[in-house]
């Protein structure tokens, strides 16, 4: 019998179809994957099966029985459990707090918190997963990584509601990981099979086929088709998730730079900060230079402090030949420094204005108090980029908050494209959280950027997309950069080079 079986799901939104017909089989025991472009319909199918969304029509069976799931206590009370994409933990609560937050039973008598019990369960949840978590802690202490395994481990407690193996549900889990903590994650996704049903969505590939038993392919809201991971290749996957053949050259060759002797368009000296000491380095224009370096070298930290969002204490930032102010975005926005944000739920987006607002608000930041853009131009300008990155949203008056996570994430990287003058572009995990294709057209977009001169400085998602589209590689360690990899064409390092540079 299966785990669960959802037959013919349709859930319609305003001007959209996010589940049109879905079918989805999921057996115990088993590690099932989803894949699918952009606005497939990933999280919504996921979101019902939760309780978060309502479909328009179809049914869901969880172990042969047909159920209407309401609300999450209601999915939890089946068995069903999701591990959410923005994390939902209370950052100013203990791992403790939050683990048993919402079910609290005993750990609360009278309205008063007791420890003691409260530390137990939460231990109890923790060494399921064998983690070392001190249970006192205070999530906002813990990285991202453990705050996730909170949250493995705080689903895990819809055990304790059901007499059955639970299934737990992961949403791109592994979007905001770095390698080492991927790893611990899918240590952690293997154990979980012992005793559960998974279900794992993720834009990399070559990730899900690794991690997956099974993977389950979504496109424009319907089931297109499966295949076992066993033997299987991402290209399968992805001509599947796209309907025809997709090209195999992602990284579009390599720029072809011919480094003339010339000034650097971007000069760092003796850069010094909280997290990162005497930063230099140089970016010719229509150069594109890789920062690699493991969670917590400091490389984010540097490339923020280069659009002026993180105090520095030492050194100095010329573009040109002209040194600009430190700390200033303003002065950073004004120089031609465009910022692409890795959070950029946080940082990036204003969730209650539209997809053209959004698009836009960098080229009036940029310009500063530039000229006014005329309406229709802008509008005319939007459509294009929409069009370009392949936006999925009924339009461009479209709140950005109802657009699918991918999809948000294309409309903050156009806005840098958008603004037009820019000569320097920081790119921070620009492809997190983007399929396949259009990772592919954003990596054409740096090149085309960058033959015009553009300057790009790229904190890469994966070593392979810095070896693949970079021309030098700085490797960070503990805050300085501790060497610099020459990355021509027809003579890259493979990823392994780098890895040894970076311990
Ligand atoms: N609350 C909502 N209101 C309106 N439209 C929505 C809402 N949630 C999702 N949609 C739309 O439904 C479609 C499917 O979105 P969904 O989030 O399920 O995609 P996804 O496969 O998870 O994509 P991604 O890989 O980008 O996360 C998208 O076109 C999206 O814009
Ligand atoms: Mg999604």
């Amino acid at each position: 019998m299966n785990a669960l079986e959802v037959r013919g799901l349709v859930k319609h939104y305003p001007g959209v179809t996010a589940l049109d017909g879905v079918d989805l089989a999921v057996r115990p025991n088993e590690v099932l994957g989803l894949a699918g472009e952009n606005g497939a319909g990933k999280s919504t199918l996921l979101k019902a099966l939760v309780g978060l969304v309502t479909p328009d029509a179809g049914t869901i069976h969880v172990r042969g029985e047909q159920v209407k799931l309401r609300s999450v206590v209601d999915a939890a009370n089946h068995g069903i459990g999701m591990v959410f994409q923005e994390q939902s933990l209370v950052p100013n609560l203990t791992a403790a707090e939050n683990i048993v937050l919402g079910s609290e039973g005993p750990a609360v008598r009278r309205g008063i918190y007791r420890w003691d019990v409260m530390r137990r369960l939460a231990q109890e949840q923790l060494d399921k997963i064998g983690s070392p978590i001190d249970p006192l802690a205070r999530t906002d202490s813990l990285s991202f990584a453990d705050r996730q395994m909170v949250e493995i481990a705080k689903v895990l407690r819809i055990e304790e509601r059901s007499q059955h193996p639970p299934v737990v549900i992961l949403d791109e889990p592994t979007s905001v990981l770095e390698s080492k903590e991927i790893e611990t994650l899918f240590a952690q996704i293997r154990r979980l099979r012992e005793f559960a049903t998974v279900i794992f969505v993720s834009h990399r590939l070559d990730e899900v086929l690794d991690v997956c038993d099974r993977v389950c392919v979504l496109r424009g809201g319907k089931s297109v088709g499966e295949v076992a991971a066993a033997g299987a290749v991402p290209r399968e996957l992805h001509r599947m998730m796209i309907g025809s053949t997709g090209s195999d050259d992602h990284y579009h060759g390599s720029a072809a730079t011919t480094v003339v002797e010339e000034q650097p368009r971007l000069s760092v000296r003796g850069l010094s900060g909280a997290s990162f000491h005497d930063i230099s380095f140089d970016v010719a224009p229509g150069e594109i230079v890789g920062i690699v370096g493991v969670h917590g070298s400091g490389r984010e930290d540097v490339c923020r402090a280069l659009f002026g969002a993180e105090p520095t204490t030492a050194g100095e930032i010329r573009m040109d030949g002209t040194r600009i102010d430190l700390p200033s975005t303003r002065a950073a926005c004004a120089a031609g420094i465009g910022y692409v944000p890795a959070e950029r739920k946080t940082e990036g987006m204003v969730g209650a204005l539209s997809v053209a607002e959004n698009m836009t608000l960098a080229k009036q930041q940029a310009r500063c108090a530039g000229p006014f853009v005329a309406p229709k131009k802008q509008a005319t300008l939007v459509d294009s980029w929409i069009r370009r990155l392949s936006i999925r949203t009924p339009g461009r008056d479209t709140p950005i908050q109802r657009l699918s996570g991918g999809n948000q994430q294309k409309v903050i990287l156009a806005r840098w494209l958008v603004a037009g003058d820019i000569r320097l572009l920081l790119l921070d995990h620009p492809t997190r959280g983007l399929d396949v294709g259009v990772r592919s057209e954003v990596y054409r977009l740096m090149r085309e950027l960058a033959a015009t001169g553009v300057a790009t400085v790229l904190l890469g998602d994966s070593l392979e997309e810095a070896v693949g589209m970079a021309d030098r590689i700085l490797v960070m360690n503990d805050g300085r950069v501790a060497t610099e990899v020459p990355c021509p064409t027809g003579a890259k390092p493979t990823p392994l080079d780098l890895v040894k540079e970076m311990v």
